[in-house]
């Protein structure tokens, strides 16, 4: 570990793509050393020797699927292991599946589960003890805005993200007044790997061109990490119909989730 400069370390989840890895830039540009987690291990060997090149900082690189149980312990060992400390832990790294759920593939199902929810958890259970012992800590849980209501084909991605919200705000509110902030940060649609990953990509509504950046939904997460925002929606819009669908009755609100998701994915539906 170098010894100027900030001493600060961010632990990142899927910092190879999209969100995870315009964040990872950010704290790199801030001199924050790094721990950063995907499953990509010839993709992290890239980016570690990129931002090496720029930047004085230490980068720990851990190749890990967190789908695969007791992931989240493993690196928590490996780096009490390598005596670092996680100053601030960034749960990004998240998948979703477009099917019906009676279709979708089980597998699928609980690999889902299983990084957007159990591993999210583990993460921050295993760092939060030190932060509150030192007074100090942050945590970015990247949510989603598909937190606030249910959504019909991604039954249980939608269901997942609600999940991260109600955790992460209840777990804000215990660590109130403790030096510890938690965030999550709840992204519309945004432009990155998701849509290859959940099979939208060159859907009907991805081609409007409605989705942000990576880049503007990670410097907008990242600056609510640092003001300890509990909740951060990037984009007025996005506010707009969070805040709206509070005032519509959920029966509606799912109906009109069901109806984009259908026009979002009409070549599934039309060969049902
Ligand atoms: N894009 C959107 O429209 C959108 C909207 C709202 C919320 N979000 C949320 O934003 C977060 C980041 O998504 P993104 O859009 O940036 O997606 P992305 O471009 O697909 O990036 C996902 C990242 O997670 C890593 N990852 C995937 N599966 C993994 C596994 N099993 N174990 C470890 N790492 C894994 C990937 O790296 P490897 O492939 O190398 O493992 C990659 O670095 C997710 O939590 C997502 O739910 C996205």
């Amino acid at each position: 570990m170098n010894n100027n400069k900030i001493r600060k370390t961010a632990l990142i989840t899927g910092a190879t793509k999209g969100i995870g890895y315009e964040l990872t830039k950010l704290f790199a540009r801030d001199y924050y050393d790094l721990v950063l987690v995907a499953r990509n291990k010839d993709k992290l060997i890239e980016i570690k020797k990129d931002l090496s090149n720029k930047y004085d900082i230490d980068i720990l690189i851990i190749a890990k699927d967190l789908s695969v149980p007791n992931a989240a312990l493993e690196i928590f060992r490996e780096t009490i292991g390598k005596q670092i400390i996680i100053d601030v832990l960034v749960n990004n790294a998240g998948i979703g599946d477009f099917e019906i759920f009676n279709n979708a593939e089980l597998s699928k199902i609980s690999q889902i589960m299983q990084i957007n929810i159990v591993s999210l958890t583990e993460l921050t259970k295993f760092y939060l003890k030190g932060m509150v012992y030192r007074k100090e800590g942050k945590i970015l849980n990247v949510s989603s805005m598909a937190a606030f209501q249910p959504g019909p084909y991604m039954a249980v991605y939608y269901a997942s993200k609600a999940y991260v919200q109600s955790f992460s705000e209840a777990i804000a509110s215990e660590l109130k007044g403790t030096g510890v902030t938690v965030t999550a940060l709840c992204p519309g649609p945004t432009k990155s790997g998701f849509q290859h990953e959940v099979g939208s990509e060159g859907s009907n509504l991805s081609k409007l061109n409605l989705l942000s950046s990576s880049e503007y939904v990670a410097k907008y997460g990242y600056r609510a990490l640092h003001e300890g925002k509990r909740v951060a929606i990037p984009g007025f819009v996005n506010t707009s119909l969070v805040n709206t669908a509070k005032f519509i009755p959920r029966k509606t609100t799912i109906q009109v989730v069901k109806k984009l998701q259908e026009l979002n994915r009409k070549e599934i539906f039309s060969n049902n």
